[in-house]
């Protein structure tokens, strides 16, 4: 199955089990400023995890394209993209954890057509300081389901993802415990982390087992948790039924719900048997079209070509939500988005303006499922192709900036100084740097901060007595 078939027939199997389909979240949430950017399918529903009835019911499903900014410089290996899709399903108060772990395996295995052999899960540990039992429920369940299916199922106890990374897996071994550092959801990450007022719990989260070949050794022994590349989490299922009080202690919800989400790209990558994610229909296209244009070929140019398709995708669909290259907040991480796809692009010999060939490309791919993105497709180039047009005249002269330092150290306001005359995100002047071998100084963060206050403050200034001085001043 294709990403686009693996999505479809998820929606279609949920339903199919009670589900009310829902449409997506903008990329942007409304009336959220906790966060800029869907960072998952659940972010929308925070207050339904809480109690409040859904207006759809009990039982919901969608896929939900999300934004994680954080993950912007892990992009270029095999399995990271700062955009993705998760699909996701609800349960309010409904069903609980042997219908969401069952329904989740069928899916994978009788409807995807993954090898149970393959997948390994994992399960929260208990926290003694918090009262919080260990999940033996969800593990034995995973017992059933695993037997039923003919695949070993053996139990072992991990703790943290460093004692998983001393003591990997052991033959028959299936299911793993971990501690409230990897199998506790929060929008803070962890059990310690849950914020104040969240609604949390413990999860149970599925992996995909490509090879044992695919584990960087630096990162020890492979065991699920593992960050070393053999195992790629695909899906959390997460088993909504605390809540943080003010004091930090953890109490029941009335509801006990489940929130899961799911990988799309991640799921067609294992469909296909490919531990390379940007082998999968919704972004080969893009990598084909590079090919094309820069007369490259994507195993010479692998990490290039997968940052400026991820990031043209992710800008594509941002344009698509309204957002428009800036200075600040989205604005800004898109911007980064798209200067940081225009250098690579030249690194790759393309010095002609190619997003307006890229994007139709993206819009075809989503022209089905998200058909917003064809229908707002001209708006969408306009606004890339305006940001590339601009940045494209200043390239060229900031890279000789930069290059020009070599021998000295770059300070602070040297960075500030680029982002402001040439337009170079900092991010983007930091890696040209480490690229040229030139030197930044340690504490040219702190120094960039204290320019841009400076600068902010003299603006303020300036629109003031403009505003007083001249009709019209505070536009001039
Ligand atoms: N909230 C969980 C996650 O983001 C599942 O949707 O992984």
């Amino acid at each position: 199955m294709d990403a686009h078939e693996i999505r479809n027939s998820y929606l279609a199997f949920l339903e199919r089990n009670g589900h009310t389909v829902i449409p997506r979240a903008p990329l942007v949430p409304r009336g959220d400023a906790s966060t800029l950017f869907n960072g998952s399918g659940m972010q929308s529903l925070l207050p339904y995890l809480l109690g409040a009835e859904h207006p759809a019911g009990s039982r919901l499903v969608d896929s939900q394209p999300c934004v994680r900014a954080q993950d912007i410089d892990d992009v270029g290996d095999n399995r990271h993209t700062t955009f993705f899709e998760m699909l996701g399903n609800w349960s309010l108060g409904d069903y609980f954890k042997e219908t969401q772990i069952r329904q989740f395996l069928t899916f994978l295995v009788d409807i995807v057509g993954l090898d149970p052999e393959k997948i390994y899960v994992t399960c929260f540990m208990g926290d003694e300081a918090n009262g919080i039992p260990e999940d033996d429920e969800a593990a034995s369940i995973w017992q059933t389901l695993f037997a039923e299916r003919g695949v070993s199922n053996g139990i072992a106890r991990i703790g943290s993802q460093a004692d998983g990374d001393a003591r990997g897996v052991r033959p028959g071994e299936r299911i793993f415990f971990y501690d409230g550092g990897e199998n506790w959801w929060s929008r803070g990450g962890s059990l310690e982390g849950t914020p104040i007022g969240d609604p949390c719990g413990p999860d149970s989260e599925v992996f995909f087992d490509f090879g044992s070949e695919h584990q960087d050794p630096t990162f020890g022994l492979a065991h699920p948790a593992s960050d070393g590349g053999q195992f790629m989490e695909i899906g959390n299922q997460v088993f909504m039924q605390y809540r943080r009080l003010d004091d930090g202690s953890f109490e029941e919800l009335a509801r006990r719900n489940v929130d899961f989400g799911g990988g799309l790209e991640r799921i067609a990558a294992a469909s296909l048997g490919s531990d390379d994610v940007f082998r999968i229909s919704l972004l080969w296209p893009i990598i084909e079209c590079l090919q094309q244009l820069t007369g490259r070929r994507y195993e010479d140019e692998t990490a290039a070509m997968r940052i400026i398709a991820d990031h043209l995708r992710g800008a594509t669909f941002l344009a698509v939500d309204g957002v428009v290259p800036s200075n600040k907040e989205q604005g800004y991480v898109m911007r980064r988005l798209l200067r940081r796809a225009i250098r690579l692009a030249l690194s790759l010999g393309l010095t002609e303006n190619f997003f307006s060939v890229i994007v139709p490309v993206i819009a075809e791919l989503y022209a089905d499922d998200f058909p917003e993105v064809a229908a707002s497709r001209d708006e969408v180039i306009a606004v890339l192709v305006k940001e590339e047009k601009s940045f494209r005249r200043t390239l060229a002269a900031g890279l000789d900036m930069v290059a020009g330092y070599a021998g000295h150290v770059m300070s602070g306001r040297d960075v500030f100084r680029l982002s402001d005359t040439s337009g170079f995100p900092k991010e983007l002047t930091i890696e040209e740097a480490a690229r040229l071998g030139v030197e930044v100084a340690p504490d040219w963060a702190a120094e960039f901060d204290e320019a841009l206050q400076e600068q902010r403050v003299r603006s303020r200034g300036a629109t003031r007595l403009g505003a007083a001085g001249l009709p019209g001043g505070a536009q001039a």
